[in-house]
């Protein structure tokens, strides 16, 4: 049987952040992040992103929500994402962020605050905005009468349901999660992620879930994609990622092994021709911290090999040392 055809397509995105410096000459410079990515959501899919602070997930969730620019190509239930279409693909998608408090107007209610989306759509009756507000309310899980509350009045994890009720008031098919728990307390935590859960079977909603935490991810996620430096190096069913990950960069996350990643170390470009000078000069960007890293010298992996079995959930590694025992 032929796949369904994915909700979000992303192919071989990368993207260079532009700035430019004021000295004498004022010269730009660049500073790439995504490199080559690509990945594909289902329709009605829980999708999870993880990998270390720095690793590109917010850029990657930023391109999707067409905030920045990019090569490569994103499409939204078949519409390219681009900052020109922002505006339209709104109605596709929504975010959720990390901090509730930064994200809400101080000085607005509840209610109004709520009501915003709605009045940018172009909703006039009032009627209408007031019924949408409840129904998303109720939704949330938060009582009809914390409309009149300010954001100073609500607990952390109140404010994070304020920010997905304002995330779900275009009707949003899919919604970006990115470290939409790490500010709050496990437990609080842990009842937002079950509200996730929630809205996905209610609404049929597909969510891309990012998180420095692997454990978080795998909690909600039907599949999972780890990325370390801007490139997907695995990517599989939540399961295979976390029981039989094959990546030695996954399974330093799953053990949990402090990751010393320090822009003073030498890359691994100039470490591996030093050393072995027949060295492919775009290596691996994991060798330079990379356990195993003796044991294949660092060569560039190429592209992502399915390791599953015929039949099975594909699961791709992107590691020469996988690919070579197939
Ligand atoms: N606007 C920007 N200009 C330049 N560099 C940026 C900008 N935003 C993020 N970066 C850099 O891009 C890299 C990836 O950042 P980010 O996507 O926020 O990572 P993550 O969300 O995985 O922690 C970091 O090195 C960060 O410093
Ligand atoms: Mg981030």
């Amino acid at each position: 049987m032929p796949e369904p055809k994915p909700f979000v397509s992303i192919r071989d995105v990368s993207n260079t952040y532009v700035s430019r410096s004021y000295g004498v000459l004022g010269k730009k410079t660049g500073k790439s992040v995504l490199d080559h990515v690509g990945l594909e959501i289902r329709d009605g899919e829980i999708f999870g992103l993880v990998g270390e602070s720095g690793c590109g997930k917010t850029t990657l969730a930023r391109a999707m929500l067409g905030l920045i620019d990019y090569e490569g190509e994103i499409l939204i239930g078949g519409i390219r994402q681009d900052r020109r279409r922002r505006r339209e693909m709104a109605r596709k998608v929504q975010a959720v962020f990390q901090d509730p408090a930064g994200s809400l107007n101080p000085v607005k209610t509840v209610g109004s605050i709520l009501e915003e989306p709605l009045r940018i759509q172009g909703v006039k009756s009032r009627e209408e905005r007031v019924r949408r507000v409840d129904e998303i309310l109720s939704l949330i899980g938060l009582d009809p009468a914390y409309k009149t509350r300010r954001p100073s009045e609500l607990s952390g994890g109140q404010r994070q349901r304020v920010c997905i009720g304002c995330a779900l008031m275009p009707a949003p098919k899919l919604i970006v999660a990115d470290e939409a728990v790490s500010s709050l307390d496990v437990s609080v935590g842990a009842q937002i992620l079950n509200l996730f859960q929630d809205l996905h079977q209610r609404l049929g909603l597909s969510l891309f879930f990012i998180s420095h935490n692997l454990n978080v991810v795998y909690y909600l996620c039907d599949r999972i994609t780890v990325m370390y430096r801007g490139q997907i190096v695995e990517l599989g069913a939540a399961g295979d990622i976390y029981d039989n990950a094959a990546h030695p960069y996954t399974q330093a996350l799953l053990a949990a092994v402090p990751e010393p990643v320090g822009e003073e170390a030498a890359p691994p470009e100039a470490v591996l021709a030093a050393e072995t000078p027949d060295a492919v000069p775009a290596a691996c960007k994991y060798a330079r911290i990379c356990p195993r890293r003796e044991e294949c010298g660092g060569r560039e992996p190429g592209d992502p090999v399915n390791i599953a079995r015929t039949g099975k959930e594909p699961h791709y590694v992107r590691c020469v040392l996988v690919s070579a025992h197939m």
